[in-house]
C-alpha cells in the first residue's frame, strides 16, 4: 500500500468570527498562547509521518508562508544576542516539513479547496485536516490514528465523534455499521442534516484520509449546501464506487472556530505547561471564588 505523505489544509476562509482580529491576522495564526493554532495542526500532522503540507491558501493570508519561512534578519539578531535556542526553535518550524501553496482563487466551499490541490497531491492517497478543530492526543495523533485505519483497509477514512443530537445540523453526519471497535463501514452521509434526517449522530470533526478518485467526484458533483461544492456530498457519490470507513477519534477535541472553545483550547494548554500550570490553576480558583462572592450578594 501506498505510503500517506501530504496532508492538505484549508486555510483560505475569512474567520468572520474573529473579527476585527481576524481583518488583518489569518484566523489559523491566532496564538494559543505562543503558537498559533495551525502550528499544532502541522504538528499532529508530522507527528502521523507527513512529509508534505499543502496549504489552500488565499489573498488574505500571506502571515500563515511567512510563518513556515526562514527569517534570517529574526535570526541574526538573536545570534547577536546569543540566544541559540530561540534560533534553533524557530528555523525548526521551517524545517518541519516541505510546505506548497495553493491560490484558492475563489471561496467555493470546502470541496472546491480541496479539489484546487489535485495537481499537487497527484494520483495518491492524502489526508485533509481542518484548522478549526485541536484535537489532542499526546500518544496517537488524530491522523495518525486514520492513517493506521488507512493502511487496514486501503480506502478512504473519515474521522468522526459522536455528538449531541442538536448539534447534527452543523457537522457532516455519518451512518454506518460497526465492524470493530471505533470502526464503521459508512452506508451514508449527509452534510449539515436537519435531527430528523440525520443517519446517527457520529459527526465528521475535520480528519480525511483520502483516495485519489476522490479528485474525479469533485469535478462531477453539483453545488451543495450553502452555494459551496462540499466534500461530504463528494465522499457521498465515491461510496457508490468504492468503500468508506470511519473511525472514532480519540482525543481531547477543541473547535477553535468559535470563541468559547478557542478559550477553553488556551485554557487547557496553559494547563499542559508546567511553568505556568500551578500559577494558573491559583488564579482560576480565585476567580471562581470571586464569582460564587459575586453570586451570593446578587440572589
Ligand atoms: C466542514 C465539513 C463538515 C464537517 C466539519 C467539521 O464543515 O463540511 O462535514 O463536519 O467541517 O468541522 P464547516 O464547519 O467547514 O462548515
Amino acid at each position: 500500500m501506498r505510503k500517506i505523505k501530504k496532508v492538505v489544509i484549508p486555510v483560505a476562509g475569512f474567520g468572520t468570527r474573529f473579527l476585527p482580529a481576524t481583518k488583518s491576522t489569518p484566523k489559523e495564526m491566532l496564538p494559543i498562547i505562543d503558537k498559533p493554532i495551525i502550528h499544532y495542526i502541522v504538528e499532529e500532522a508530522v507527528k502521523a509521518g507527513i512529509e508534505t503540507v499543502i496549504f489552500i491558501t488565499g489573498r488574505h493570508k500571506r502571515a500563515i508562508e511567512d510563518y513556515f519561512d526562514y527569517y534570517p534578519e529574526l535570526e541574526n539578531q538573536l545570534l547577536k544576542n546569543r540566544k541559540e535556542d530561540l534560533v534553533e526553535m524557530i528555523r525548526g518550524i521551517s524545517n518541519m516539513a516541505e510546505f506548497v501553496y495553493v491560490r484558492q482563487k475563489e471561496q467555493l466551499g470546502l470541496g472546491h479547496a480541496v479539489l484546487t490541490a489535485k495537481h499537487v497531491v497527484g494520483d495518491e492517497p492524502f489526508v485533509v485536516m481542518l484548522g478549526d478543530e485541536l484535537i489532542i492526543n499526546q500518544d496517537k495523533p488524530a491522523i495518525g490514528q486514520l492513517i493506521e485505519t488507512y493502511y487496514k483497509f486501503g480506502k478512504s477514512i473519515v474521522g468522526t465523534t459522536s455528538v449531541p443530537k442538536e448539534d447534527v445540523s452543523k457537522y457532516g453526519i455519518v451512518g454506518g455499521k460497526e465492524i470493530m471497535e471505533s470502526i464503521r463501514l459508512v452506508t451514508s452521509m449527509i452534510e449539515k442534516p436537519k435531527v430528523e434526517e440525520a443517519p446517527s449522530s457520529s459527526a465528521i470533526i475535520g480528519r480525511y484520509v483520502l483516495t485519489p478518485s476522490i479528485f474525479q467526484e469533485l469535478e462531477n458533483t453539483p453545488i451543495g449546501k450553502g452555494g459551496e461544492l462540499q466534500l461530504t456530498d463528494a465522499m457521498v457519490n465515491l461510496l457508490r464506487k468504492e468503500a468508506i470507513y470511519s473511525k472514532d477519534i480519540e482525543g481531547i477535541r477543541h473547535d477553535t472556530g468559535n470563541k468559547l472553545g478557542y478559550l477553553k483550547a488556551i485554557l487547557d494548554f496553559a494547563l499542559l505547561q508546567s511553568d505556568i500550570r500551578d500559577d494558573l490553576k491559583e488564579m482560576l480558583f480565585e476567580k471562581c471564588e470571586k464569582f460564587k462572592e459575586m453570586d451570593e450578594k446578587h440572589f
